[in-house]
């Protein structure tokens, strides 16, 4: 077996851990060399975020140096661009998402790279193109990884890194939301909390693009005016703070036809209000627990109201036959960002910083616009 260097380098903030530094080096070293070959071509080295057990993100994860891996046959090795710090990449570092690779890890799973080097199998890519892993894939926040070419997915490279690298988790969310539940045609509308995430702008811009109103929830924070007015220059034609919907009927409030589509991103109160606005039979679908609230019903509104109450996992779409068409999918959203028609705001973190862009996404600095890793 050929020598291996491993280069290590001190955390930039090490987390609690029950056993020491140079073990947890160990085990990284010992998985990234698992397949490795004396015939084999080696990546380079990559600088990743790892967590070597679950807990509060900001407690567990550190900068770390891995040795280079070897690129088999059917491998493609990517120069990482840009990845994401979404609510989920969050959750599964914390332990309480029901899916997550086994610790030790490298954080994040979407992304945009550039191909780096191939296998001699690989057909189709070649050094320069970018490339997406699709569907998403584990270990993304490092400056290289190393996958089957079967889990990367080319795209133009016009699409800027902020955008390429978010285009599947939150935009294709909101698209599969907007058509799997209802049936919903042009001047219908539909009704939804968590409004300034990026599923809840994209939800606002889909509708919009299919002639669906929408009547969105925010929480109350400051800024709200201004948020208010950015979510109408989206397509939005409604936007209430929760507290503007301390009222008797709000139904009142606006002038649109009554919603059969409800979205829930936040749970408890902003989850009653979304119900409070659907129409009878309508069908309300929850897709996060931002405030970490659980959702309640009266027991009117299942019993008159009829309303049904549904659950969406993207995670679970992937894995069903209708995934076929996923690269379609994001083609097609692709193609709606580079004709301006699918907008988001987001900020790009250099990597050295990453834990202050996970401090912003961690919520302890105030809303922030998602927060987009630049390698
Ligand atoms: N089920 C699925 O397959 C699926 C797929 C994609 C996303 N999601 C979920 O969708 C949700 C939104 O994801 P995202 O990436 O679009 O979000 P994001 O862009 O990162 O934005 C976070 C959102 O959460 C709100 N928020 C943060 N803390 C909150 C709290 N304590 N109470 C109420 N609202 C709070 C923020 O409101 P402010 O703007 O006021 O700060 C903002 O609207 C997450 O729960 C995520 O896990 C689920």
């Amino acid at each position: 077996m050929a020598t291996v260097k491993l280069l290590t380098q001190k955390t930039l903030r090490n987390g609690p851990s029950s056993f020491p530094l140079f073990l947890r080096e160990r085990r990284l070293l010992f998985n990234s060399l698992r397949a490795f070959s004396s015939t084999g071509v080696l990546s380079p080295p990559s600088t990743a975020v790892v967590y070597d057990q679950h807990g509060p993100p900001d407690a567990v994860t550190r900068i770390a140096q891995l040795p280079p891996v070897e690129i088999k046959e059917d491998d493609v090795c990517v120069r990482m661009l840009a990845s994401p710090i979404n609510p989920s990449d969050i959750n599964r570092i914390e332990g309480v998402y029901p899916i997550r690779p086994p610790v030790p890890a490298v954080a994040g799973y979407e992304g945009v790279g550039e191909v780096h080097c191939v296998g001699s199998g690989v057909k189709g890519l070649s050094p320069g193109d970018w490339v997406i892993p699709s569907p998403p894939s584990a270990g993304m926040w490092q400056t290289y990884v190393v996958k089957e070419k079967s889990v990367w997915h080319k795209i133009d490279k016009r699409i800027p890194i902020e955008y390429a690298a978010t285009v599947i988790v939150n935009p294709l969310s909101a698209l599969r939301m907007l058509e799997d539940f209802v049936d919903l045609k042009s001047g219908d509308s539909i009704v939804q909390n968590g409004a300034t995430s990026m599923v809840g702008r994209c939800i606002i811009q889909l509708a919009r693009d299919r002639g669906i109103h929408t009547i969105n929830i925010i929480r109350d924070r400051p800024g709200s005016d201004e948020v208010k007015e950015k979510l109408k220059k989206l397509g939005a034609d409604e936007v209430f703070s929760e507290k503007e919907l301390e009222v008797k009927n709000v139904k009142d409030l606006v002038n649109l036809p009554e919603p059969s589509l409800g979205l829930n991103c936040v749970g408890g109160n902003a989850a009653s209000l979304v119900l409070k606005f659907l129409r009878q039979g309508g069908t309300m679908v929850t897709y996060g627990g931002m405030s970490k609230r659980p959702v309640t019903v009266s027991t009117a509104s299942f019993i008159f109201k009829e309303l049904s109450l549904r659950g969406f996992w993207l995670q679970k779409w992937l894995g069903s036959d209708k995934a076929k068409e996923c690269r379609v999918m994001i083609d097609y959203l692709l193609a709606l960002i580079s004709e301006g028609k699918l907008t988001y705001d987001v900020e790009l973190a250099p990597f050295e910083d990453f834990h202050t862009a996970l401090d912003k996404s961690l919520g302890k600095l105030g809303s922030q616009p998602k927060q987009v890793l630049k390698f």
